[in-house]
């Protein structure tokens, strides 16, 4: 079994949708470990409803960036944690935890990427009055949403609603990424 970590800041509703496809058994994978970088987030709520281990690490705790992955690392390390998965992570991750982790930590991200990169992709999308968007899942390094494409799907906007939109486009999220992971565990798609 693919021992997983599922990085989030927020809400966690990603999370607590790949947990439940790996309960369906539609996808092979086992999520030791949630890692936040906010503590008290309400991921922490989702994670403690499935019994799922979280670590809760601030950032401003550490005295540099390199000290606080190396404390995430070392912890992944020790469950034997083999993909990072990014789940509404608001962070960029840099070189201790992309080396640590080469070609093993994957994102999702609300736009079609390379349009809307960064923050409030939705409201960048609207704001450019775009009919349709979309969601990505991809491979991280060191840029905002930068890394190469793993799997896409469209999602129209629902013109003049922008929480219908936000809605269909979380719902394509939470199918989208089950399959991108389901593919990448089982070895179908090229790590690069
Ligand atoms: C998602 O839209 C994700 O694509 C983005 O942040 C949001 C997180 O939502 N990066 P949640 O915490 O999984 O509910």
């Amino acid at each position: 079994m693919t021992n997983i970590a599922v990085f989030a800041s927020g809400s966690g509703s990603n999370f607590e949708a790949i947990q439940q496809s790996i309960e369906r058994g539609e996808l092979q994978a086992n999520i030791a470990l949630v890692v936040t970088d906010k503590p008290g987030a309400y991921v922490e709520t989702r994670a403690a409803k499935f019994n799922i281990p979280v670590l809760a690490l601030s950032p401003k705790s550490f005295d540099t960036k390199a000290a606080y992955e190396q404390a995430i690392v070392d912890e992944l390390r020790a469950r034997d944690i083999e993909w990072v998965v990014l789940a509404g992570y608001m962070r960029l991750v840099s070189e201790t935890l992309l080396t640590a982790y080469a070609s093993k930590i994957v994102n999702i991200h609300p736009s079609l990427l390379p349009s809307f990169p960064g923050k409030d992709a939705i409201g960048q999308a609207l704001a450019h009055g775009v009919k349709v968007t979309g969601v990505t899942v991809h491979f991280v390094d060191e840029g905002m949403d930068t890394g190469p494409i793993i799997a896409q799907t469209a999602v129209d906007v629902v013109e003049g609603d922008r929480a219908q939109t936000e809605a269909a486009i979380h719902k394509a999220e939470h199918a989208l990424y089950t399959v991108a992971l389901q593919q990448l565990f089982a070895g179908k798609v090229e790590a690069k």
